[in-house]
Order: C-alpha cells, then structure tokens, then sequence
C-alpha cells in the first residue's frame, strides 16, 4: 500500500504528490465519517468506546471540522447519548417504513430523532440482501426519516458478480433511482450517499481509490440526472467497504470521496481516530 499518515508523502498535504486536487483548497463539502458498530459490543465496552471518540473542532463548522456520527446497536443509543464528546454524533443503523403502530421488532425514525439521533443508515447492503429490503421500501423509509429531521444515509453497492459482469454502474444507478423514488430534491438537502460495495464489507478487500472514485461520479450523475447539477456537487458521497487505519488517508484524498462510513475498525478506538484524522485533513 502507499498509504502513509506523514504530511510530506500524503497526497491530501502535499501538492507534489497530488494530482487530483488543488493544493492547500479545502474541499468544497464537509467531510462525515460514520462507525456502523453494526451488532457489536455490550453495554460496557459501548461506553469505553462512545467516551474514546472526539470530533475535530468539537463538530462546529471551522477548518478541519468533520461530521463524526456512530451508529450503535438500537438498545444502547440511550447509554450512548450522554457520555459522547462535544460534537460527536449519534445514528441509527435503521428505521422502520412506518410510522408508528403495531409493527413489532421495528424502530421508528421519530423514536430515533427523540432519543438524540441526527441521521440513520437506509439500506445498508446486510438489510438489502440478508434481509430482502427493496428500492421501494428504502424509498419509504427515507420519507419516515426526513419527516423526523433525520439525515438520511443512503447505502448503495454492487456485489461482486454484478462488478464482474459489468454491471456495477448500472446497479448503483438503478438503487437511486429506486430509492429516491418520489423524493423531492428540496426535501434531500441534508441527504447523505453512502457507496458500499457488497463485495469489500467486512472481506478486507477495500476498493481502490480509482474504482471508488468512479463509483462516486456515477453517484453524482446520476443525483445531476435525477435534480440538478447543483445538488449533486452538494451531496456528500461518502465509502464504505473495509476502509481501515491504513488504507483511510488514501481513499479521503480524493476530492470524490467525503468521508467514510467504517464497520470493523470503527470498533477500534485509534484505528476510528485515525480515519476521522485523514478525514479532517480534507477541510
Ligand atoms: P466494514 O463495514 O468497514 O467492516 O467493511 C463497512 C459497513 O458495512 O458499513
């Protein structure tokens, strides 16, 4: 790997190292770095690590300022709230279709918001294909969310077969176009894409700089199709998909890529510091 954390071979601090990006302009949008603790961790060591956390520039909108949120398990987002640093965020890993009623098991959006959540993840691939969630119903649970002043955090991907027949464009063309389904673009200005493919969660296989970054330009033309061209640079894009403490600085030096949304390493208290660290450098 040639990722390093040393300013003067990092291509987000160096401009002669630095092809794709004006050197020493912060990037236009704010970077979000999420920790999907996914069904991890109990009560104690959710503690030890929501405390371990801090966001850069306490989570105001100065330089270096950086959207940190966590998403932990729903039964400790109560335990989480109070003990989070200045600035650090709370999510959800997912809401219900519905409003409220007899749907028992689910979450809503609005029981997210009151607990002190800021955002919740939408169709994250383990919902998509362990639990058959579909375009239509994602499309349904991000209306629940807006309407709870929630950020919705859109989870799009291909899996490998569909990158290998080619296909990987296509998929995450069509999972927006079916997931953003009757959503209006003034009612998505908070909206967050999270571009996860299938086959780099949880594998240890990150996707190259290069591939992601494609993958977020079809993102961004597709939302430009979609809306309009000043939405689509205005959304954040960010990558999921085995993003770890080495591998974070290059893909976050990309102007394509916003931020990170992690699983394994976001358990580890340094290796999440150090993504948010690479994250940072980017405003
Ligand atoms: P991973 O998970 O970092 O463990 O690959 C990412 C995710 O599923 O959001």
């Amino acid at each position: 790997s040639t990722t390093t954390t040393n300013p003067a071979t990092n291509p987000a601090t160096n401009p002669a190292t630095n092809t794709s990006t004006p050197a020493a302009e912060p990037f236009r949008r704010r970077p979000f770095v999420g920790g999907n603790w996914k069904m991890n961790l109990l009560a104690a060591e959710v503690v030890a690590l929501a405390q371990s956390i801090a966001a850069p520039g306490g989570g105001d909108g100065g330089a270096g300022g950086v959207d940190v949120v966590v998403f932990p398990p729903f039964p400790y987002l109560a335990t989480v709230r109070p003990v989070l640093k200045p600035g650090v965020q709370l999510g959800g890993q997912d809401c219900s279709a519905e409003k409220q009623g007899a749907f028992t098991g689910q979450v809503g959006a609005a029981m997210l918001r009151d607990v002190g959540c800021a955002s919740v993840l939408i169709g994250h691939s383990e919902r998509r294909h362990g639990l058959g969630e579909t375009d239509a119903l994602l499309s349904r649970k991000i209306g629940q969310a807006l309407d709870a002043g929630l950020v919705p955090v859109l989870c799009v991907g291909e899996t490998l077969a569909e990158r290998e027949s080619g296909r990987a464009h296509e998929v995450i063309d069509s999972q927006l176009r079916g997931s953003l389904a009757g959503h209006a673009e003034s009612a998505l200005a908070t909206l967050v894409v999270a571009y996860e493919p299938v086959w780099a969660i949880g594998t240890g296989r990150t996707a190259t700089p290069d591939d992601a970054a494609e993958a977020h330009r079809t993102v961004r033309r597709t939302l430009k199709e979609l809306y309009s061209a000043r939405f689509s640079e205005q959304v954040r894009v960010i990558y999921g998909g085995s993003v770890n403490a080495r591998n974070a600085a290059e893909l976050l030096a990309r102007e394509e890529i916003d931020g990170g949304l992690v699983g394994g390493a976001s358990l580890v208290a340094s290796d999440f510091a150090a993504i948010i660290a690479a994250a940072s450098r980017r405003s």
